[in-house]
Order: C-alpha cells, then sequence, then structure tokens
C-alpha cells in the first residue's frame, strides 16, 4: 500500500513557484518557466521559475548585501541557534519534505526520511555547534629587520563571503544542506542552484530558513537550468566562493569559470567506485554488501559500489547470490515502502543507463541479471549485473549512475590494487575482510578519498569526504568544511 500524500506537500507542489532573493518570492525577470516531473508516472508534476543571469544578478546582489549588512553583526552563537531552529523546522516539516522529495525525484520514501530529512537535520545540528569553534592561531614570529622591535602574529579565519551552490539531483535535499549549513555557519550567504530536475525542496527548504528567522538574503534560491542559471552564477565575479557537487564534465567547467574570476571553488564530483572483496569473506556477507553498494538510491550515488572486484576463489558463487538479490529485489514507485527499486531521476538518465549497458554487451559484456527498463511508464531500470568485462570497456571506466555493476575476478593484492586504481576516478571504495594484515596493506594503496572497511556508502557529519583525481578538489564535512567557506587572514603587530 503505498503511503497516502500529505495534503500539505500537495499544496506546495501545486503552488506557483519563484525564485526566492532577499525573502521575496518573484518570478524570473523573463517570466520563463521549466516543468519538473514525476520519475515514478513521467508526467508533469510542477512548474517553477527559470532563472536567468539578470535573475542571478538579482540574487548575487542580495547575498552580498545581507553578507555585509544584517548577518555580519550577528554573534556567532546567535548563527548557532538560528541553525539549530532550522534543524527543528526540518524535523517538524519532515513527512512533507520527505514526500515532496520522493515525488520530484522518485527515491523510496525511507530514504527521503532517512536521509533527505534526518541526515539533514543532524548535519544541520553538528555544524551549527561549529559556529562558535571556529579559531584562528597566535604565532610567535622571528622577524628580525628592526633591531629591538617586537612582534605577534596572528590569524583571523574569516567567511569568505558569498556563496554560489550548485547542487545535483540525487539527493536534493541533503546536497542543499550540505551546501548552505556550513557556510551560515562560518558567516557567509549563499545563492543556491538546485539541479534542473529537483527544485522543489530546496525552496521548500528556503522558506524554512527564514521561518527559522534567518535574515532576508542571506539564503537565496535560483531555480533554472545549468546552461543559465548554473553558468551565470558559477562565473558571476560577485561570488566569492563557488561550491559544487555532480559531474566531473560541468565541474571542469566551473572551475575554469571560477578561475577567470579568483573565485575559490570546491567541487564534488563523479566516481566509479571499487568493491574489493578478499577470499576469507563469506559469500552471503560480499554479495549483500556488494548489492547494498551499487542498488542503494538506484546506483545514482556519487561514491556507489560499481566495480566489483571479487577473489577468483569466490567469484562465480558471490556473482550468483549476488545475481539472485538483484533479481529479487522489488520495483515500483517511492510511495510504495515495500518497493526496494525505484525509478530513475529522468527520461535522458535512463536512456543513458540503458544505452552504456547494451555498448557493454556490444564489447562483449555477459549480463547476470537485469539489462533492461521495466514498466510502461516511469523511469525504471532493472538491477543490473555485468559480468566478462574488461578493463577498457565503457561501462568499467565511466561513471554510469544507475543501478548497475561491473565485476571481475582478480587473484592477488597486487592485481586488485592495480584494477581498482586504474580509473580516472578516487573517490571511494570498500575492502571487505576480516583479515587485519591484507586490510591495512590495502588501505594506503587505495587511492581514493573515503575507504571502508566491511562497509560502503557510510557517511557522518564528521568524516571528510571528497576525492581523488578526477573525483574532485576539496573536502566538505568536518572541520574541513570550515576551512572550505573560510579566507585565513594574518595579523602582524610590532610593540
Ligand atoms: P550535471 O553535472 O550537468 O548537473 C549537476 C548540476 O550542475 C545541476 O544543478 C545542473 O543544473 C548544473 N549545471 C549543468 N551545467 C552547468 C553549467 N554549464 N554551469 C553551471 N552549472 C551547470 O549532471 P547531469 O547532467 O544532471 O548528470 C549527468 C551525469 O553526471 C550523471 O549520469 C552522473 O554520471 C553525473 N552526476 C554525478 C553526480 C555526483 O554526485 N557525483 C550528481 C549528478 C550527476
Ligand atoms: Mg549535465
Amino acid at each position: 500500500m503505498s503511503v497516502s500524500v500529505d495534503p500539505r506537500a500537495t499544496a506546495f507542489i501545486q503552488r506557483r513557484h519563484g525564485l526566492l532573493i532577499n525573502a521575496e518570492v518573484r518570478p524570473s525577470l523573463s517570466g520563463a518557466e521549466m516543468p519538473v516531473f514525476n520519475p515514478a508516472t513521467g508526467e508533469e508534476l510542477a512548474r517553477v521559475a527559470a532563472a536567468t543571469a539578470a535573475d542571478v544578478d538579482l540574487a548575487v546582489a542580495a547575498a552580498r548585501q545581507a553578507f555585509e549588512g544584517s548577518w555580519s553583526q550577528l554573534r556567532p552563537a546567535d548563527r548557532e541557534r538560528l541553525l539549530l531552529k532550522l534543524a527543528d523546522l526540518l524535523e517538524a516539516n519532515g513527512e512533507e519534505l520527505a514526500q515532496i522529495e520522493t515525488l520530484n525525484n522518485g527515491k523510496s520514501i525511507h530514504l527521503s526520511r532517512a536521509l533527505e530529512v534526518g541526515a539533514s537535520a543532524e548535519f544541520t545540528r553538528y555544524m551549527a555547534g561549529w559556529a562558535t569553534k571556529i579559531e584562528g592561531k597566535s604565532l610567535d614570529v622571528s622577524i628580525a629587520a628592526v633591531p629591538g622591535a617586537k612582534y605577534r602574529a596572528y590569524t583571523v579565519p574569516e567567511p569568505v563571503g558569498v556563496v554560489g551552490a550548485i547542487v545535483p539531483w540525487n539527493f536534493p535535499l541533503l546536497m542543499a544542506i550540505w551546501k548552505i549549513v556550513p557556510a551560515l555557519a562560518c558567516g557567509c550567504t549563499v545563492v543556491l542552484k538546485p539541479a534542473d530536475e529537483t527544485p522543489l525542496t530546496a525552496l521548500r527548504l528556503g522558506q524554512l530558513c527564514l521561518e527559522a528567522g534567518i535574515p532576508a538574503g542571506v539564503v537565496n534560491i535560483v531555480t533554472g537550468t545549468g546552461a543559465q542559471a548554473g553558468a551565470a552564477l558559477a562565473g558571476h565575479p560577485g561570488i566569492d566562493k563557488v561550491a559544487f557537487t555532480g559531474s566531473t564534465q560541468i565541474g571542469k567547467v566551473i572551475g575554469h569559470a571560477a578561475v577567470d574570476n579568483m573565485t575559490r571553488f570546491s567541487l564534488e564530483l563523479g566516481g566509479k567506485s571499487p568493491v574489493i572483496v578478499l577470499d576469507d569473506t563469506s559469500l552471503d556477507t560480499a554479495a549483500a554488501g556488494a548489492a547494498g553498494a551499487i542498488f542503494f538510491n538506484q546506483g545514482q550515488v556519487c561514491t556507489a559500489g560499481s566495480r566489483l572486484y571479487v577473489h577468483r576463489s569466490a567469484f562465480d558463487k558471490v556473482l550468483e547470490r549476488l545475481g539472485t538479490i538483484a533479481s529479487s529485489l522489488s520495483i515500483g514507485p517511492g510511495l510504495d515502502p515495500q518497493a526496494q527499486i525505484n525509478p530513475l531521476i529522468s527520461a535522458k538518465q535512463q536512456n543513458r543507463v540503458l544505452g552504456m549497458i547494451e555498448r557493454g554487451v556490444a564489447e562483449g559484456a555477459s549480463v547476470i541479471c537485469g539489462g533492461e527498463r521495466y514498466g510502461e511508464s516511469g523511469f525504471y531500470v532493472r538491477p543490473t549485473v555485468l559480468a566478462n568485462v574488461r578493463p577498457d570497456m565503457q561501462v568499467v571506466r565511466e561513471e554510469i549512475f544507475g543501478p548497475v555493476v561491473v565485476a571481475t575476478p582478480f587473484d592477488d593484492l597486487d592485481e586488485v590494487v592495480h584494477l581498482a586504481n586504474d580509473s580516472v576516478y578516487g573517490l571511494g571504495a570498500s575492502i571487505w575482510s576480516n583479515d587485519l594484515r591484507q586490510v591495512m596493506s590495502l588501505i594506503p594503496r587505495i587511492k581514493a578519498g573515503t575507504v571502508w572497511v566491511n562497509t560502503h556508502n557510510m557517511l557522518d557529519p564528521s568524516m571528510p569526504f571528497g576525492g581523488y583525481k578526477q573525483s574532485g578538489i576539496g573536502r566538505e564535512m568536518g572541520h574541513a568544511a570550515i576551512e572550505a567557506y573560510t579566507e585565513n587572514k594574518s595579523v602582524c603587530i610590532a610593540y
């Protein structure tokens, strides 16, 4: 039985949506709108304003005014209190937010409740605490230029300024929170551009920020396309930092645009994360671990365990069990609490994923299970396991961002290290084994921002998160998030 839709979620979705600039909801200056869809049906769900460069100018100006004005006057403890209030409001409106997310993104209502809402609230509380704990260093310097003069130097982490945040559609509310909250904790203001496909929870979040008492202009939400609103924001000379999560392809475009203005930037990009199963792991643990690593959120996860490497002695048996799990997962809309696999975000992504599977098969891969779409309507792809793959195939090299894993056997640790690192990406990796000696020798050899052991995809606000190689530049979470939204000023006093 499907979850019955909360009337508050319906009322919000059906609203006339505008941009949120300086606490005002307004249409785009051009009057342009864009549709958003329900991935479970393929039908139009709502229409939102489509911002152009002129709207982005207004939003950046509002954020600048708030940064120089009311926001800079607040004490750190006041920023902390406002963020704690926001966390309470996320929870108080949790079911409405979760349902809006599931209707707009397609994901399971369980994930919307636990992650988009639950993890967002926890992250917000964690980051709120940092507002009062940002500190510099006192430096005992040895300057000898003027005989007899004494000096004392210290550093002050200052808010970097106006932040342009551009986020993807796979965790819409959580990604918006990951950017907005640490920026605010540090005293920055924000212009957020949600993904074209998933603007709705970001717009609701903008309202909750106001309800929490966060002053006008501190958080501005500009919905629109990446090509127009996103590009205008990333290249805007009026922002001080751009924070991006999305594809490596667009991350490079954004990095170039930022450097032209010397805008600071952090990029959380794609991945092709290996799952490495050593020979001491039980077959059931290995198969369940591999399934969880790739099928969570339909594989639309930057750290998805999309390359599976199993010791040859266990390869056939693990694959057989993984195939059994994958074929038994029930497929359906996110509002059906029994459905374990939900639609992908869009027809475009569905076609992209199916196209990559097709090319893999044409290049010689064998389909252990899945490999095709599911249902007459909605953007579903069946959980797919591919074997007989070679390292040069597109399915092994490129991020698929769908429920598709490629499996390869290995014979020894040197070989699996080589295979695991044979990628332009380096976001995550997991090692499955209780053989301490082997695990400890593997961890330093894996080029990835996060290495999990006997788990995968587990994140915490205290764990720095980001990529090696083309998976990005910079780290989010933990103290790293504070460094990402502050700039160090050195002060030197002669006395
Ligand atoms: P994308 O990187 O194009 O979109 C992410 C965000 O960037 C969206 O808000 C989009 O509007 C914005 N954007 C797009 N073009 C822009 C531009 N020229 N300037 C500024 N902002 C721009 O990702 P897309 O096209 O939605 O998905 C394509 C592939 O990217 C996926 O199949 C997946 O492989 C990868 N991807 C990875 C994500 C991750 O978390 N690592 C998230 C989303 C996509
Ligand atoms: Mg794109």
